[in-house]
C-alpha cells in the first residue's frame, strides 16, 4: 500500500473508533433530547396527515410521504429508551424500565399501526386508511397514558 492510501485507511479507522466511543458515552440529556425530538416529529407527521386525510388543506400528493416518515420515526421507538435515560428532565415513567416486556409490546403495537397506515395509504384504501389512522392515534395515547407522566 502506498503512503497516501495508508494514511487514508488510518484516518478512516480513527474516525470510526471516535464515533463509536462517542456513542458508548451517550449522556442521559442527549438521549432524552433525541427521544423528544423524534416524538415531536411523529406528532408533526401525524397532525399533518390528519389535515391531509380530511381534506382540510391542499397537498394530498404529500400524504404518502408523511405516512412514510411517521412509519420511519416509529421504527426509532425501539432505540429511544436506553436505561441510562431514565433520570433527568423527562416525563418518561420508571414503568418503562421496570416492565421492559410490556413496554416492548407497546412499541411493537405502535410500529405496526404506523406500518398499517403507510400500507393503507399506498393501497389507496380509504376505509383501511381511516381505521389505521385511528389505531395510530390510539397507540400514541395508550402509551402516553401508561408510560408518560401527565403534563403540568
Ligand atoms: C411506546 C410508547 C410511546 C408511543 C407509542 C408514543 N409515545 Fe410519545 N412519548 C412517550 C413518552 C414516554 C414520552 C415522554 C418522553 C420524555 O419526556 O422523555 C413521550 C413524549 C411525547 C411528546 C412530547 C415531546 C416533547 O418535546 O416534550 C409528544 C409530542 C409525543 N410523545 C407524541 C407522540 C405521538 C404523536 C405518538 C404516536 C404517533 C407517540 N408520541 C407515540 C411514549 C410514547
Amino acid at each position: 500500500m502506498n503512503t497516501v492510501l495508508k494514511r487514508a485507511a488510518l484516518a478512516i479507522v480513527a474516525s470510526v473508533s471516535i464515533s463509536s466511543a462517542a456513542a458508548a458515552a451517550g449522556s442521559a440529556e442527549d438521549a432524552i433530547k433525541y427521544r423528544n425530538r423524534v416524538m415531536d416529529a411523529m406528532a408533526a407527521h401525524y397532525g399533518t396527515l390528519m389535515l391531509l386525510l380530511f381534506d382540510k388543506v391542499e397537498g394530498s400528493q404529500f400524504t404518502q410521504s408523511h405516512a412514510d416518515a411517521l412509519a420511519n420515526a416509529s421504527a426509532e421507538l425501539s432505540v429511544l429508551f436506553p436505561e441510562y435515560s431514565k433520570d433527568g428532565d423527562t416525563e418518561a415513567l420508571p414503568a418503562i424500565w421496570e416492565n421492559p416486556d410490556a413496554f416492548a409490546q407497546a412499541v411493537d403495537k405502535a410500529q405496526k399501526t404506523a406500518v398499517d397506515l403507510q400500507a393503507a395509504i399506498a393501497a389507496d384504501d380509504r376505509k383501511a386508511t381511516l381505521s389505521a389512522a385511528a389505531a395510530v392515534g390510539k397507540s400514541c395515547k395508550g402509551c402516553h397514558e401508561t408510560y408518560r407522566a401527565e403534563e403540568d
